[in-house]
């Protein structure tokens, strides 16, 4: 927890942001305000777009005392990992860093994303101990993703990346830290993915296939006929949040798996954050009104 708090409304104004480039698509001021302004902190939270080059000067600014902590987007999430002081087991572990928090003028990493995921998880009714899960991506929100799954106890996940160096570069990093023989990495490709399919329970989609503007908006990242091998009761999980059901959920649902999408994900990952600012337990209903009431008003 942060070894300051915030101040309370009267006191002076502190900030934290979401920074990243560009920063047009992101939803979090629209739920990370109402959660302070909900319990009374005087803290600001502002979307501060910020160019790769501009990135060692913010976070010499955030050092100073009006600045509470950031939760950190793409492309940062590396390079601010690289650049803070220190970094939480979590991490350190994936690589990346989305959230930061004070404690004096000193920047401490924290990634929120995997609790994040095994909350969504938990709201579907999946339990992750035990679990053979196919990741399919291997960008920064499949490691997340990835060390989320190991650390709750996952017996086996498969990696299948359109560039399957990637995934096999993803698995050697994890197999320093986990058991090599709960991993394997493969191409995202129907004959590779196959014998992993039938034995899943859990699927996690981590590609931006089937994101609203993306260049694979309308795709799925698995074909209809590859779906239908899970076992029945496998749980198909997007971490895409716009839009809330993609072309990968609705032919899960059309074929009777269970799904879970990628907003509650992303609230929750920000509530994480809230807590680490504030020591204080994140609103987090009123959270996932705001981000829904956002995603609505998107269309
Ligand atoms: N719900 C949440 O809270 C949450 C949190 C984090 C991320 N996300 C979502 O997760 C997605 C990935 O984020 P990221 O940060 O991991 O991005 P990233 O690091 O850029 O990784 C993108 C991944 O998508 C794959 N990909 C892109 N286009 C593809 C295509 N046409 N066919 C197959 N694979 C393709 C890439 O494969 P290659 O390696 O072959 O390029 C890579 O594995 C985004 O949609 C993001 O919004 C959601």
């Amino acid at each position: 927890m942060s070894s300051e708090q915030p101040c309370r409304s009267a006191d002076t104004v502190r900030f934290t942001a979401v920074i990243g480039y560009p920063l047009a698509h992101s939803i979090s001021p629209r739920f990370q305000q109402p959660a302070f302004d909900h319990l009374g902190f005087a803290v600001r939270y502002v979307a501060r777009e910020t160019p790769p080059e501009e990135l060692p000067a913010f976070l010499h600014e955030l050092r100073g005392p009006q600045w509470l902590g950031v939760n950190v987007t793409v492309p940062h999430k590396e390079a601010v990992a690289a650049a803070v002081d220190d970094l939480s087991t979590e991490a350190r572990l994936i690589g990346a860093v989305n959230t930061v928090r004070k404690a004096g003028d000193r920047l401490i990493g924290h990634n929120t994303d995997a609790a994040g995921f095994l909350r969504g998880l938990t709201d579907a009714a999946c339990n992750p101990q035990g679990v053979t899960a196919l990741i399919l991506g291997a960008g920064g929100a499949a490691r997340a993703v990835a060390v989320a799954l190991l650390q709750a106890g996952a017996r086996h996940v498969t990696v299948a990346n359109r560039t399957v160096r990637r995934a096999e570069r993803l698995v050697a990093t994890l197999a320093a830290s986990f058991d090599a023989a709960r991993l394997a990495a493969g191409p995202l490709q129907a004959e590779a993915v196959r014998p992993a399919l039938r034995g899943a329970g859990l699927v996690v989609n981590t590609t931006t296939v089937g994101m609203a503007h993306g260049p694979a908006a309308d795709d799925s990242p698995l074909a209809a006929a590859l779906l239908a091998l899970l076992p029945p009761g496998a749980l198909v999980y997007d971490l895409v949040y716009n839009p809330a059901e993609t072309p990968l959920l609705r032919a899960a649902q059309r074929q009777g798996y269970r799904t879970q999408g990628g907003l509650p994900m992303l609230i929750y990952q920000g509530a994480a954050s809230f807590e680490l600012w504030t020591g204080q337990s994140a609103p987090v209903e009123l959270m996932l009104a705001h981000g829904r009431q956002a995603m609505a008003e998107r269309g």
